[in-house]
């Protein structure tokens, strides 16, 4: 099948660009609805700057397209238009000056050393600058089996092992175990975790109040807690979260 990408491969230059095939698929469902209106996006990983190009011409003309690499070499790669910062993935200090610069982000690609540590430093200090509505994405888990970047099959350390523990976070309204499981405050602002082979992604879109049921019934409309209430689940309403 066809899309933006597969057809923007044909139109490349001596930027050499590397990309598993299967994630055009996943940008096109992902990330379409980004293309409507300017908006905030960062790729961590430049290596030959062949990226650089792909997204300028995917993204809306006004976007802001800032990309890091540890390498100073790709300093040179910026395209008019875009800002290529130089920096480690993992250091939280870079990550946080260069959020004050240049976030909150709509989308966020994590194609840089795909060492599992990395990934998961990165996710974190980056998150609070992902803007609402905004998506997080983490290409290459692939390595989250390969123990030479700090994976291998079901090690806790890894990032995919780190995006099950999400979904676990994200279901951390409903469980009836307070004390073995208490309320984890991203819940209120992870919406998803999608997994695609080789990419996580995940959704920030915040809930003011936690989930309630709907009964409808001949017309008339009634919400409720319930579910949560008589689970005990106080964490959920006056947790760690200061509510
Ligand atoms: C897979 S390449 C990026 C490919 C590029 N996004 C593309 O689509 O053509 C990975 C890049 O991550 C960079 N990198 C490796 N470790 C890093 C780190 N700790 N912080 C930032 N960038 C890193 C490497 O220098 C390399 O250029």
């Amino acid at each position: 099948m066809t899309n933006f990408f597969t057809d923007y491969l044909k139109t490349t230059d001596d930027r050499l660009l590397t990309k598993w095939t299967q994630y055009f698929d996943t940008y096109t469902r992902e990330l379409t609805r980004f293309r409507a209106r300017p908006v905030s996006f960062l790729e961590i990983g430049v290596f030959k700057g062949g990226s650089i190009p792909m997204w300028k011409a995917f993204f809306a003309p006004g976007s802001r397209l800032t990309f890091i690499d540890i390498d100073p070499a790709c300093a040179a790669l910026a395209e008019p238009g875009t800002t290529v910062a130089i920096g480690n993935q993992a250091d939280p200090a870079f990550l946080a000056e260069l959020a004050a610069q240049h976030g909150p982000f709509d989308v966020i690609l994590d194609d840089g050393s795909h060492v599992c540590a990395h990934q998961i430093a990165s996710f974190e200090n980056l998150w609070p600058h992902l803007a609402e509505g905004g998506l997080y994405m983490v290409e290459d888990c692939h390595t989250s089996y390969w123990p030479g970047f700090g994976g291998g099959y079901r090690n806790e350390a890894s990032f995919i092992e780190y995006s099950k523990r999400l979904i676990d976070r994200m279901h951390s309204w409903y469980t009836d175990q307070d004390d073995l499981f208490p309320f984890d405050p991203i819940a209120r602002e992870l919406h998803s975790v999608r997994t695609y082979d080789s990419i996580v992604v995940a959704e920030k879109r915040t809930k003011t109040e936690p989930p309630t049921t709907v009964y409808a019934q001949n017309g008339q409309v009634r919400l409720s807690r319930r579910a949560l209430e008589i689970r005990g689940r106080k964490s959920a309403f006056a947790g760690k979260d200061g509510t």
